[in-house]
């Protein structure tokens, strides 16, 4: 089948997620094919991935390994049930995982999305805590513009108001830090900015507030990502440990885009030095190929559920396709990609010279803040008055036209290209973000 001019006759069934539908359907923007670092639009065209699709493709796309795992495995054992019946793959993976996650987390469960990873995590800790016959931690603290995913626990510790107003009460109980986006101190910041590092504090004005014997657990992302690349300052979130052990909060890294190399290190947890209690993750746990999360776990939170009876259910939680075949296959593809071509590391070979063609662009019409870190980048633009997300809406129009991808949250321009970009790449990324930049109202 050709790839080109394939557009399917009707839109309308189709009822997108966090889209423009209406927009969208008036002139579509179609992806037909996948390679490498480019798409290929339903019209033929070519067009540079800046945004690694939705943060998931790590290794680029169409990868040869990958590709013939998920075949070979559909072929072999398409389905095995999840629950009470095992099969190796999902086994393999959580070893392959516990081998590259900071010593201290060593145990996995697998989930199929970030939002699904959140949930699981959020209930982990609300469980061990009343196992550990600490039934009153029933406070979960989350942190202002973090994104958690999409579901009832995510978006009640998520702080992005459009995706909280709608929905009713959420979850009671819930308290949210501050975030650490600062543009009047830490505007043009190369790298993690140099102010903020003392609202970690706002973690004891919280616990004060309500007492350590309610909170179950803290969660943060450790760079926040959806929002609009948001970097703590260095050292806020060694504070966060700090405070939560002192207190017996279980940390939660939320690394649903952190992990797997983007920051040039295999997790957040280990650019900044930082162990959690739980770590979340998804999206490039199989290169975004097939929908899957892992929540990995320490061994103390674990051992805690070994007990009773062995006959009975540790923990009441699980979904049809955690650990599925398919799925595990393609992660541990991704994990071979990962490893054969160094891409879990080559994000710090890479952070100076995206972090110079990055700041190149100060200057440019309506940029007030770039900010950078591994191979994630941010170009802040002021909104035009009375009509926010307008300017930079326009600005993902306009790159798709020229043949870029990048994604815009608010009035924020967000980079994060698959690790397997090339210098020259991150040159025309930036010559063309130039060019549109300057063009826009
Ligand atoms: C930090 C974080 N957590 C959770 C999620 C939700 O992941 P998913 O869309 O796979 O449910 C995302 C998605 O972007 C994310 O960035």
């Amino acid at each position: 089948m050709s790839t080109s001019n394939v557009v399917p006759n009707d839109l309308n069934a189709f009822w997108m997620p966090f889209t423009a539908n209406r927009q969208f359907k008036k002139t579509p923007r179609m992806f037909v094919a996948a390679r490498d670092m480019h798409y290929t639009t339903s019209d033929g065209r070519q067009v540079l991935d800046g945004t690694a699709g939705l943060w998931c493709c790590n290794a680029g796309h169409a990868r040869p390994k990958i590709v013939e795992a998920i075949a070979r495995q559909a072929a072999e054992l398409d389905y095995a049930p999840a629950f009470q019946m095992g099969h190796p793959k999902a086994f393999e993976l959580a070893n392959r995982l516990v081998d590259i996650t900071p010593d201290g987390l060593d145990h996995v469960l697998f989930t199929n999305s970030g939002s699904e990873s959140v949930e699981t995590a959020l209930k982990l800790a609300l469980a061990f805590h009343k196992i550990k016959g600490e039934g009153s931690r029933t406070r979960l603290i989350g942190r202002e513009r973090a994104y958690h995913g999409v579901n009832f626990g995510g978006i009640s510790v998520g702080g992005i108001v459009t995706n909280r107003k709608m929905f009713g009460t959420l979850l009671a109980g819930v308290d949210h830090m501050p975030h650490t986006h600062n543009l009047a101190k830490n505007a043009f910041s190369k790298g993690p900015p140099e102010y903020g590092t003392e609202l970690a504090d706002e973690l004891e004005r919280i616990v004060t507030l309500h007492d350590a014997s309610t909170i179950a657990a803290v969660i943060v992302e450790p760079v926040a990502g959806s929002t609009g690349v948001l970097i703590p300052p260095p050292g806020y979130l060694k504070r966060l440990r700090e405070i939560t052990k002192k207190h017996g909060i279980l940390l939660i890294f939320d690394e649903v885009i952190t992990g797997y190399g983007r920051l040039g290190t295999p997790f957040g947890a280990d650019y900044f030095d930082v162990v959690p209690d739980i770590m979340v993750t998804a999206k490039g746990l199989t290169n975004g190929v097939v929908p899957m999360g892992a929540v990995m776990v320490s061994a103390e939170i674990h051992d805690a559920f070994m007990n009773g009876p062995e006959h009975v259910i540790e923990f009441f939680h699980g979904y049809t396709y955690s650990g599925n075949p398919i799925a595990s296959a393609a992660g541990l593809a991704t994990l071979e990609t990962y490893k054969e071509e160094g891409l879990l590391t080559r994000g710090a070979e890479l952070a100076p010279k995206f972090q110079e063609a990055l700041h190149s662009l100060k200057g440019l019409p309506h940029v007030i803040d770039i900010r950078n870190i591994g191979l994630v980048g941010a170009i802040e633009l002021e909104p035009i008055a009375g009509q926010p997300t307008k300017r930079a809406f326009s600005a993902f129009l306009k790159a798709f036209e020229q043949g870029l991808l990048i994604r815009t949250t608010g009035d924020i321009i967000a980079l994060s290209p698959p690790l397997i970009i090339s210098e020259s790449q991150i040159d025309e990324i930036v010559t063309k973000l130039a060019g549109i930049l300057k063009t826009l109202e």
